[in-house]
């Protein structure tokens, strides 16, 4: 192993820099020289790759979004644009790739490896949804987390002066990891998510009972792959006659300083990729699992075997939202 690359690809997340600048010096420290790829599989693409230094990831680990900059790249399922990628690889001489993203961003990966073994690969799970099968989290859940439950307490404050319900919608795609954390974290009176049907009338009645045992105000915490915050309303709204309002937290979700938790594990994969590109390790996606350093094939996080979504976490919001 004597040069590898690095990029950060799809929705940016809190503590890719973190990542990054643990690869670049993880790599250097063992000799190995890195480049940095712009604006994820468009740079590898469009050869846009330049040599990173100890000092070129320095004030970086505070930093919220990438700063090699993000793209998502639909054209990189083409056979052909990738055999340019490719060529640019070797044109450098790079033997091994480091790609921080999701799962879309792993397959681009596996893609390389298949079509190019002598270039091994190597994932670091990169998202805020937290909905990448081989690790206990991914980096930037955590920071969206707490930036979901700042925004949240200060909307209880609102909701609780005007005894009104909230509706708030969270990303997450179709994982429902950032409404149940959140949702438990804030005391939200009703969490959905993807994992789990729901019913929106036993919702509404719920609520309801909520307000008639003298409940102020009520917070439904929905995730983005149940429905929207607004078609929620609407749906509660056939049942219930509250005085109602939804928040979309959007993109704020995404953006700034990645907690202490997200720049630790960024560190610590960032570290671990390299490691196993040194022992000649290829296809595979590192992560946590109990707090040990896990390494996972793409294939079996392709098939996404066993799920995740913690049921006994959701019981136990269920029980406290009673
Ligand atoms: O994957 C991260 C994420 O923020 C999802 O939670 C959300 O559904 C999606 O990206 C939004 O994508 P975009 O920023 O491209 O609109």
């Amino acid at each position: 192993m004597k040069k590898i690359a690095v990029l950060t690809s799809g929705g940016d997340a809190p503590g890719m820099n973190a990542a990054v600048r643990a690869v670049v010096r993880t790599a250097i420290y063992n000799g190995i020289e890195v480049y940095g790829v712009y604006q994820g599989y468009l740079g590898l693409i469009n050869d846009d790759l330049k040599k990173l230094e100890l000092g070129s990831v320095g004030d970086t680990i505070q930093r919220g979004g990438t700063f090699l900059y993000s793209a998502r790249c639909p054209e990189f399922k083409d056979k052909e644009v990738r055999a340019k990628a490719i060529e640019n690889l070797r044109s450098h001489g790079i033997d091994g790739l480091v790609v921080i993203g999701g799962d879309g961003s792993y397959r681009g990966a596996q893609r390389i490896s298949e079509e190019c073994p002598e270039i091994q690969t190597i994932g670091i799970p990169g998202t805020i949804d937290n909905d990448i099968p081989g690790t206990d989290f991914t980096i930037g859940f955590d920071t969206a987390l707490n930036t979901i439950i700042d925004s949240v307490d200060k909307i209880r404050d609102t909701a609780s002066s005007h005894a009104r319900t909230f509706i708030i919608e969270v990303m997450g795609r179709d994982c429902g990891d950032l409404a149940l954390w959140a949702g438990l974290a804030v005391g939200a009176e009703t969490i959905l998510v993807p994992e789990v049907k729901t019913d929106i009338k036993d919702i509404a009645e719920k609520i309801e009972a909520g307000i008639k045992r003298g409940k102020k105000h009520s917070i439904v915490m929905v995730a983005e792959g149940v429905m929207s915050g607004q078609d929620c309303a609407e749906e509660l709204a056939k049942y219930i006659h509250v005085d109602g309002r939804v928040s979309v937290l959007g993109h704020i979700q995404r953006g700034g300083s990645p907690t202490g938790q997200d720049r630790v594990l960024a560190s610590r994969l960032g570290g671990h990729a390299v490691e196993l590109l040194i022992e000649g390790k290829t296809a595979l996606g590192v992560g946590i699992k109990q707090n040990e350093l896990t390494q996972t094939p793409f294939d079996d996080i392709f098939s996404n075997k066993g799920s995740k979504f913690n049921f006994d976490m959701y019981e136990l919001a269920q029980e406290l939202s009673i």
